[in-house]
């Protein structure tokens, strides 16, 4: 199968990639590993997206940004989704999209604008606590009227292809590193081919699996990374994995309790009732996140305690129902009423400030390989990420990648497509007994070792646990007929030693890496 622009991944940023190349006339091939193509880590977003504040600018936004970040966002990037991203908002989302962002009553602005931590002034667009879903659908729907955009659910990229690895002409391995699309598994068939592209894009989200307790979605297992590292795409700030301080502490598993919560005016206590954030930072519950999160695990280790608590029952009943109708239906489903008691919460790993280094078009190091949203690192969000510049960051970066890969498609570029080596099947049954353990193993290892709060010490232990884990998933992998679960615990082990080594090599503590020694 041929195509011109191949896109991996149909959560915000591959979708806002391929509407901007088929509005050029590009042919897109988007694919999901997914059932269905609203899932995805976009689909759960509940806090918002940034707009524009009233009296704000780029160089306000610039400033929230890198001092999230402490210190480390890159300053072009910064400054690139501050222009940008206002305006993407207003033309895509708004006025193309029509998605139904909630207004406000008050005159002087038209947007129910809300504050995350962090931010200097509100300037979060949202619907309800549901703001991801309904970008997502909007997406989707538009999608559909563009016909050279072909949708493959179901559909998991296994390998990318280069040039040097992939080609049957032994010559070809002098060529420079080029990607030239990808193997791809028909989960339905057990179907493994190659599809050709002149231009790929890789947009695979997350890997929050990877810890034990996250907010993300299953299928956040880091296969973007993975795959990106195999084909010797250049990964960068992998340490820095963001916890989200608020996930709802409940055996069902955690739920995001969205930090607008806290914008809206919810409290963060302790057993007793303290703010305790106020002995951790002059903004309190508002802090980073980072040092949220850690304040949380301190308070936590000190007190003895199993969780914090998220206080907005001083609010009006009907107004706290109306604004966060999810979480309040998913709380009390699990017998908590917010708008009478407060929430029990955990933080959780969240989002991946690092992934495939790309410039500002969305280029990796790779020839015709671009990554745009989670997976990649633009540089933005630095050792830490300011609240809801992820789906900014997506819009911004997917509609300039598939702009560009459409225009250099249009002006004729010459794209060289040598002969695949065929897939070489291994048929030996795979035992889920075994995939259930490997991935407790990876993730408790994670989740222990390489967390909230590390130490050589924990890191070295994670190290030996996770390295020999590796060469035993590798033998695994060789002989087993490949599956969506198998090619998920390959890149999962995978993603997981990236954050480990990286993790190992900084030993200075800086935004959500934090090192006890
Ligand atoms: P995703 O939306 O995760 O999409 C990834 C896509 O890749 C999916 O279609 C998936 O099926 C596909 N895929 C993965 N691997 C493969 C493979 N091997 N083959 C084929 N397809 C594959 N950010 C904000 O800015 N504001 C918020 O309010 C906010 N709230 C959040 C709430 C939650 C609960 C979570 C989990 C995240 C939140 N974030 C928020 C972060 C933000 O949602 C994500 O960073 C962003 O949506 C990522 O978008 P993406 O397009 O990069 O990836
Ligand atoms: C949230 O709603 O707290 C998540 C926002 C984000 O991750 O940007």
């Amino acid at each position: 199968m041929k195509t011109d622009i191949l896109i991996i991944g149909s959560g915000l940023a591959g979708c806002a990639a391929a509407l901007a190349a088929a509005k050029q006339g590009a042919e897109v091939t988007l694919l999901t590993r997914s059932p269905h193509p609203e899932e995805s880590s976009t689909f759960w977003a509940q806090g918002g997206i940034i707009y524009q504040g009233v009296d704000d600018s780029p160089q306000k936004l610039v400033a929230d940004i890198v001092a999230a970040g402490a210190g480390l966002s890159s300053p072009e990037a910064a400054s690139l989704v501050s222009r940008e991203g206002p305006r993407l908002v207003k033309d895509i989302l708004i006025d193309e999209l029509g998605v139904p962002f909630d207004e406000s009553s008050k005159d002087s602005t038209r947007w129910d604008l809300t504050a995350e931590a962090a931010h200097s002034l509100p300037r979060i667009l949202h619907q309800k606590d549901r703001t991801g879903s309904a970008i997502q659908r909007a997406f989707i729907e538009k999608m559909a009227s563009y016909p050279r955009v072909k949708l493959l659910c179901g559909a998991t990229a296994v390998d990318l292809l280069t040039i040097s690895h992939h080609s049957v002409e032994p010559l070809d391995v002098y060529k420079p590193p080029t990607c030239i699309g990808a193997y791809v598994l028909d989960q339905a068939s057990g179907e493994i081919f190659p599809i050709l592209a002149k231009e790929t894009i890789l947009a695979t989200g997350g890997l929050g699996r990877v810890f034990l307790h996250t907010t993300n979605p299953a299928g956040t297992r880091g296969d973007g990374i993975a795959m990106a590292y195999r084909a010797g795409a250049r990964c960068i700030n992998m340490q820095y994995v963001q916890f989200h301080p608020t996930t709802f502490f409940h055996p069902s598993g955690r739920f995001l309790i969205s930090e607008a919560m806290r914008g809206e005016g919810a409290r963060l206590v302790d057993g007793k009732g303290r703010e305790f954030m106020n002995d951790y930072h002059p903004d309190g519950s508002l802090a980073p996140r980072d040092v949220v999160a850690r304040g949380i695990h301190q308070m936590m280790l000190e007190s003895g305690e199993p969780c914090a608590h998220l206080d907005i029952s001083h609010k009006p009943a009907d107004q706290v129902r109306e604004r966060f109708p999810g979480i309040y239906a998913h709380c009390l489903k699990c017998g908590i009423d917010m708008t009478k008691e407060s929430i029990p919460v955990v933080p959780a790993a969240h989002y991946s400030c690092g992934g495939v280094a790309v410039d500002e078009w969305g280029r990796s190091n790779l020839h015709r390989l671009r990554a745009v949203g989670e997976v990649a690192c633009s540089g933005l969000h630095g050792a830490n990420r300011l609240a809801s510049t992820s789906l900014l960051e997506c819009l911004v970066w997917g509609t300039r990648a598939g702009e560009q890969t459409a225009a250099f498609i249009a002006r004729g570029e010459e794209y060289y497509f040598p002969q695949i080596a065929p897939w070489r099947y291994e048929r030996e049954p795979v035992d889920p007994a075994l995939i259930a353990q490997d991935w407790l193993s990876i993730q408790q290892t994670m989740w222990n070792y390489v967390g909230l709060v590390r130490s050589e010490k924990r890191l070295n232990r994670a190290h030996e646990i996770l390295r020999e884990l590796h060469l035993e998933i590798l033998r695994f992998y060789e002989k087993a007929e490949v599956t969506d679960a198998m090619v998920g615990l390959r890149n999962g082990i995978q993603t997981a030693l990236a954050i480990l080594l990286a993790a190992m090599e900084c030993r200075q503590s800086l935004g959500c890496h934090y090192r006890i020694d």
